[in-house]
């Protein structure tokens, strides 16, 4: 069956200060549902991989924070990385270790900080990308796009695949990695590309051998480490080779070469998805009347003239008070303040970078 790996690396540095480099993203709750990103997550993929093959590769510094939010998770299971290297690593990690284990293993990624509604549907994206990686092919989750989005890879949609049990699966034609904002504008225009979902489904093997021809010390390093990784060098080998490995990502290591190849598919998801990046997509989700504000918390703490439209998270506990300002962010949390619009959410990443202090 199917291994469901959840790389949870990044700090979600546009939700700051509501997401910290000590308190990333996919810690937090995020919708007021009671569970955080990285729950819902856990949520979504149990019913699909099975508690025992249910593993998570992040950073030294947020394994405990993982594993209080995920009492069930195998210890065995929770990848821990000394430094950030960008998610082909992360994923390289997890299908180098899977293949000790299994040669056969099929694994899916999916990221921890991602909002998905329609259970149904995404179960059964989920069990088409099986088979078909199962063919051997690298398979993604294609969203239909709504904007040109400069933040997303973009793939093309090409024929259908004849595949066992995966009637909706299509071969990927190009996979572009984050285009500028005119090539994501011709894009959309077509009609023939999807967004790529983030998710990644593929048989360890695969991967790993695409990954040899594209980045080979990046294979090299992790097929080290993976040797490694059942005995007492574990922790001597861990420190001597990942400082040592390239920093680069899933899609542009193998996504983007792959395609090229004929060796991407995609399922297209009919189910919902958002990937919450910034203060605008988050406000996006909170329900609330046209120009209302919308609020993240508690309602009794915010007080604004009806028509202001923004968002307001009074995560201080203290009152929040807006006269006189449109469509304003705030976010106000015990020791960091922020002001913005909504139209620069995109920005607040920038400003960050200057207040390392509080970060
Ligand atoms: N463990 C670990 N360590 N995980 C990491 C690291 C790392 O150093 N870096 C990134 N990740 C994880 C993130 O937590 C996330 O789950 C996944 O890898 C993707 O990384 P992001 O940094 O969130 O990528 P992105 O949002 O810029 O782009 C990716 O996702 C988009 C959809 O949200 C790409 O796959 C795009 O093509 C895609 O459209
Ligand atoms: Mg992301």
């Amino acid at each position: 069956g199917l291994w469901a790996v959840v790389p949870a690396g990044g700090a979600g540095t546009r939700l700051w200060p509501l997401s910290r480099e000590s308190y990333p993203k996919f810690l937090l709750d995020l919708t007021g549902s009671g569970r955080t990103l990285l729950q819902s997550t856990w949520d979504r993929l149990l019913p699909l991989a099975g508690q025992a093959q249910m593993m998570i590769v992040t950073g030294q510094a947020h394994v405990s924070g993982v594993a209080a939010q995920l009492p069930e998770l195998e210890t065995a299971n929770v990848l821990a990385e000394p430094s950030p290297k960008e998610s082909m690593a992360a994923i390289g990690l997890a299908a180098a270790v899977l293949l000790q284990r299994d040669p056969e293993a099929v694994l899916g990624s999916f990221a921890a900080d991602h909002i998905i509604s329609g259970r149904d549907a995404f179960e059964s994206a989920v069990t088409e990308a099986v088979a078909t990686a199962k063919a051997g092919y690298l398979v993604t989750i294609g969203i239909a796009p709504s904007h040109p989005s400069t933040g997303f890879g973009y793939i093309k949609l090409g024929e259908k695949l004849s595949v066992n049990e995966a009637p909706n699966a299509r071969r990927v034609t190009e996979f572009k990695e984050k285009p500028d904002a005119r090539t994501a504008s011709a894009y959309l225009s077509t009609g023939d590309y999807r967004w790529n979902g983030g998710m990644f489904v593929v048989k360890a093997q695969v991967l790993l051998d695409l990954l040899k021809e594209t980045v080979p010390d990046l294979h090299d390093g992790l097929t080290r480490i993976a040797a490694a990784w059942d005995s007492d060098a574990r922790s001597t080998v861990m420190s001597e080779i990942w400082p040592t490995l390239p920093k680069i990502a899933i899609d542009h290591a193998v996504a983007e070469p792959a395609s090229k190849v004929g060796k991407v598919a995609v399922i297209p998801a009919t189910f919902g998805w958002d990937d919450v990046g910034d203060f605008a997509s988050l406000a996006d989700l909170i329900p609330a009347e046209e120009g209302e504000p919308r609020i993240l918390g508690d309602p009794r703490l915010v007080v604004t003239e009806s028509q202001a439209g923004g968002l307001i998270i009074p995560a201080a506990g203290r009152p929040i008070a807006c006269l006189g300002v449109d469509d304003v962010v705030v976010v106000d949390t015990p020791d960091a303040l922020l002001i913005t619009t909504r139209a620069r959410s995109q920005d607040v990443k920038k400003i960050v970078g200057r207040t390392k202090k509080v970060y």
